[in-house]
């Protein structure tokens, strides 16, 4: 008798933080609408933190073939887990003490001990490669999704030719002129461009990072495949670049809209409230922003990682007031350095607040970039609130933290020019004026390039556009994944 094919089993593995946790449950939901067994593995501490803050148990129960799985992230409970200044520190402590709890556990789930079903593909985030290790052992094969934009992507994998070339380490000098050796984007790609922990190395340095880049970078390729969060018609020249040393890349973005698309075209009433918040959504700005006048309110939001110096809030905060025009703040409860301000708020800011500004500790921001009234989005530009704010239509005004933000926010203004690029510079006389130009004086010009990106990011997760077909193939490839392991 032919032997009956059995359904694919999905684990997914992502990085137990928002910025990541977001889009691979997006995934996670795509590919239970694709009728797919899918285990996600969760952290405790963010299980409990969504559970508590969201639909996320109701949204899941819908789907039979769907299960959480919880791993402890290994962190003592007291660790603060975002808002921290070196973050770089602190992902490597994340990523270790999580490859110590979690690598037996992902073991026994692989190789079938923990009475889930056998595992036909994982899943996992690109910075959990030692999970690729213990896959490759039992021969399950690895799908790794980059949660950052593969504009990054692509100049991390550079890194170890920006370094032999003697591009890295730079002086605070050249900041401003073209990184000389950067394939595809040395036309517009300053020092002040690359990744944040590009900067302040010297020769000696440049070698640690340099074998800590080959170590990654291999072990990244080890994966079968790519899942990027984007879009082909936004980033064709740097996919291209990327395909020429990956086996594999699937575009699937933007995520968010790619799973709303999906869930409006079902017949059946699922609810698409798909939120995945590790914090306690305030809704009451959406009320304060049904008073306000078409495009005439600034969003302001720095992601969920990004922390402000007293200083730097003091900056923004004047230089909001004083454009006069509205703004709703995102001020995370981790967001300033030390808890309160130390001198009295000056008068004006409090009364500017009071007449044109609305503060919340977080917000439903898909919700907040598609209303009416927001005419402009103040943003660290980090991967999700970029591919949030292009679905949105809502030109930006960037000012880019760490990591992937400085790539993303010259792409944002010089490649795409939907949006200001204000990296490196917290006074408040430049906050006012690029505020301006945001919202009045460059309005016009960027929001034609937005409107133009914006329809084709919606083309692309429509029928027949790019990222709904390249999601079509990834299933076709898990469903072959999975009958090759039964032989
Ligand atoms: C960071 C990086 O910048 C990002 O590119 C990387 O891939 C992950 O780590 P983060 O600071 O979390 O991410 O920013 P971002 O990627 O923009 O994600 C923030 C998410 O939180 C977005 O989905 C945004 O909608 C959500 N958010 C933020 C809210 O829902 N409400 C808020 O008030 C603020």
């Amino acid at each position: 008798m032919e032997h009956q094919s059995s359904t694919p089993h999905v684990l997914i593995f992502p990085l137990p933080i928002q910025g990541h946790i977001t889009p691979m449950l997006n995934l996670a939901e795509l590919l239970c609408l694709a009728n797919l067994k899918v285990t996600f593995l969760n952290t405790t501490q963010n299980h409990k933190l969504l559970t508590r803050n969201t639909n996320i148990e109701a949204r899941f129960a819908r789907y039979p073939g769907f299960v959480f799985s919880i791993v402890p992230d290994g962190l003592a409970d007291e660790h603060p887990r975002a808002g921290v200044s070196k973050f770089k520190d602190w992902s490597s402590e994340l990523v270790e003490k999580l490859a110590l709890s979690g690598e037996p556990l992902l073991r026994e789930m692989l190789v079938g001990s923990t009475g889930i079903d056998k595992v036909t593909c994982l899943i996992i985030d690109g910075w959990i490669s030692f999970a690729n290790e213990v896959a490759n052992e039992v021969e399950v094969p690895v799908i790794a999704f980059r949660c950052s934009s593969p504009c990054y992507m692509w100049t991390y994998f550079c890194i170890p030719k920006l370094i032999q070339a003697g591009d890295i380490p730079f002086k605070d000098e050249a900041m401003d002129e073209l990184v000389k050796s950067s394939p595809g984007m040395d036309s517009f790609l300053r020092y002040r461009d690359l990744p944040s922990f590009c900067r302040n190395q010297d020769t000696s340095s440049c070698q640690d990072l340099l074998h800590l880049f080959n170590g990654e970078i291999q072990r990244n390729k080890q994966a079968h495949a790519f899942i990027l969060n984007t879009f082909e018609d936004l980033e064709d020249p740097t996919l291209s670049l990327i395909r020429s040393e990956c086996s594999k890349v699937y575009s699937l973005g933007p995520l968010h809209a790619h799973l709303k698309y999906k869930l409006s075209q079902k017949e059946t009433t699922l609810c698409n409230n798909s939120s995945s918040n590790l914090w306690e959504v305030d809704q009451s700005c959406i009320s304060w922003l049904d008073q306000k006048p078409n495009k005439s309110v600034v969003y302001v939001s720095f992601g969920s990682l990004t922390i402000l110096t007293k200083d730097q809030l003091r900056e923004f905060w004047a230089g909001l007031v004083h454009s006069k025009k509205y703004f709703l703040w995102v001020i995370r409860p981790n967001l300033i350095i030390g808890s309160e301000l130390d001198n009295p708020t000056p008068d004006d800011l409090l009364e500017g607040t009071k007449k044109r500004g609305c503060l919340v500790k977080w917000a439903p921001q898909q919700e907040v970039l598609a209303h009416r009234a927001i005419g402009g989005f103040l943003t660290h530009s980090g991967w999700n609130s970029t591919l949030e704010s292009i679905v949105a239509g809502v030109p930006m005004l960037c000012w880019p933290y760490f990591a992937d933000q400085q790539v993303n926010s010259r792409f944002v203004s010089e490649v795409w020019r939907i949006g200001l690029d204000m990296k490196d510079v917290c006074d408040r006389t430049i906050v006012e004026k690029m505020i301006n130009d945001l919202m009045d004086v460059k309005k016009d010009e960027l929001q034609r390039s937005m409107d133009k990106i914006s329809q084709l990011a919606k083309t692309s997760i429509s029928e027949g556009g790019s990222s709904y077909s390249n999601f079509n193939q990834l299933i076709e490839d898990i469903k072959a994944m999975s009958k090759k392991g039964e032989h």
